[in-house]
């Protein structure tokens, strides 16, 4: 039985798919490094969201570690290149968390616009600041797209039916034409974006080149009195610049849902929070019910999928009496075994084919038997499964033309060759 650890918070929906599909699952939500670094050692698949961190340390550690899932999209926290030459595969769910993330965008905005949260305070304060809060209309606004993949289009087509004009800025030029579809402008120039927005919007992966993307020489590119909204990557701009450019008064206010170090530590990052015209909130884009659903059960299903891989098998004989043998064998195998997805596909032009879950196979501990077949078109090769492979061999040796070229034993590790 395969073995699947979960170290960050998910739905339940995803342990119940994982044990539906026999596999054995921990769900260790809030387990420390050193905690994980001891478990990982046996765990065949991972399930992790942005708060494990996967580094060369705990792959080392990870001896049989296929699989890693990142509910929902950076992959940030994970050492991709030492996954590689570790030969695990890395699989994120990027569809999930678009529409969270991109309407929590569009709320910031708005309430940004509107001192939605001082003028909410001071109400409940018992204060009536009525004529301190005015604020900015969206409609007419040009917001400057930084990052115009799935998240940041989905911010643009909203805005767009709140009447402001996009400029979508991205390296891949391919999404021009998803720009200008929606009446957009595209641009691979930054300065272009930031000197002609009102309002400049974050959507970039952190990576090496957007690290500090938005340093102090970018944010003085930004137009006087606009805003900034980031829920991508809190590494994607520079923190201490961003408090200068507020406290300087050149950047109206700013909108954060992610930071440098979350929790936030430093200084820095406290100053920024309280600063009264930065409005920020702990990294919630993408905790929304439907999103975490969403991410939750394509993660698991991602691992299913991954470890049920469908073992086709390709029986191929000019004699037909051979084939309907083999057929009555796996039918009878299929029968006693009750073995999930042991299909007898087809009979017909001298072949049948069995389709034949590996997990299934692995959980009832099959043997399987590799038989060969001289045909006028040469030799071809096909596997049958079972329980007793004994019996498989008995009933194949006499079958003509058909030989038995090798088998495995229950272990599954052994292999012998006749
Ligand atoms: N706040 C949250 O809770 C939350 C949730 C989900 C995703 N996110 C973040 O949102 C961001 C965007 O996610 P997405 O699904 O839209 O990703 P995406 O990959 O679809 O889009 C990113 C876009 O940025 C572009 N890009 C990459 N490097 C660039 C560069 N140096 N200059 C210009 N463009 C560049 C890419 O070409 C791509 O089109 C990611 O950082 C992700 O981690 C945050």
């Amino acid at each position: 039985m395969y073995k699947i650890l979960i170290t960050d918070h998910i739905l339940d929906d995803a342990i119940k798919i994982l044990k539906k599909e026999n596999f054995e699952v921990e769900y260790n939500p809030e387990i420390d490094k050193v905690n994980l670094k001891g478990k990982i050692k046996d765990c065949d698949g991972l399930i992790i969201r942005g708060r494990t961190k996967i580094d060369r340390e705990i792959l080392d550690n990870a001896k049989k570690l296929k699989i890693i899932v990142r509910a929902g999209v950076g992959l940030d926290n994970i050492d991709l290149d030492y996954c590689k030459t570790k030969n695990v595969k890395v699989f994120n769910t990027p569809l999930a968390p678009i529409n969270s993330v991109a309407e929590l965008t569009i709320c910031l905005i708005l309430s940004l616009l509107r001192n939605l949260y001082e003028a909410n305070k001071s109400l409940k304060e018992g204060k009536w600041l009525k004529k301190y809060f005015i604020g900015f209309q969206l409609k007419g606004k040009t917001v400057g797209i930084v990052g115009f993949g799935r998240i940041g289009y989905e911010v643009a087509k909203i805005l767009t039916c709140f009447g402001c004009k996009i400029i979508a800025f991205d390296i891949d030029i391919s999404r021009k034409k998803l720009a200008e579809e929606i009446g957009g402008e595209f641009t691979t120039d930054l300065d272009y974006v930031l000197s002609n927005s009102d309002i400049i919007t974050i959507h970039l992966p952190l990576n090496s080149s957007t690290y500090k993307m938005f340093s102090k020489d970018v944010l003085k590119k930004m137009k006087k009195d606009s805003f900034l909204i980031n829920t991508s990557r809190g590494g994607i701009v520079d923190e201490e610049a961003l408090l200068e450019m507020l406290e300087s008064g050149h950047i109206a206010g700013a909108a954060l849902d992610v930071f440098e170090n979350e929790p936030p530590i430093t200084e820095v990052e406290k100053r920024l929070i309280s600063h009264k015209n930065v409005i920020c909130t702990p990294h919630i884009g993408a905790q929304t019910y439907e999103a975490l659903k969403q991410e939750s059960i394509e993660a698991a299903e991602i691992i299913v999928k991954f470890f049920n891989e469908e073992i086709y098998m390709i029986a191929t004989s000019t004699k037909i009496d051979s084939l309907k043998k083999i057929a009555e064998l796996v039918k009878k195998e299929r029968k006693e075994l009750s073995v999930r997805n042991l299909l007898l596909k087809s009979l017909e032009n001298n072949q049948i084919k069995f389709k034949l879950n590996k997990q299934a196979a692995y959980m009832k501990k099959l043997s399987f038997v590799t038989v060969k077949e001289e045909t006028p078109l040469g030799a071809i090769e096909f596997k049958i499964f079972s329980e007793n492979i004994k019996e498989i061999i008995d009933y194949i040796a006499p079958l003509p033309k058909i030989k038995t070229l090798q088998y495995r034993t229950r272990e599954f590790n052994i292999e012998e060759t006749e």
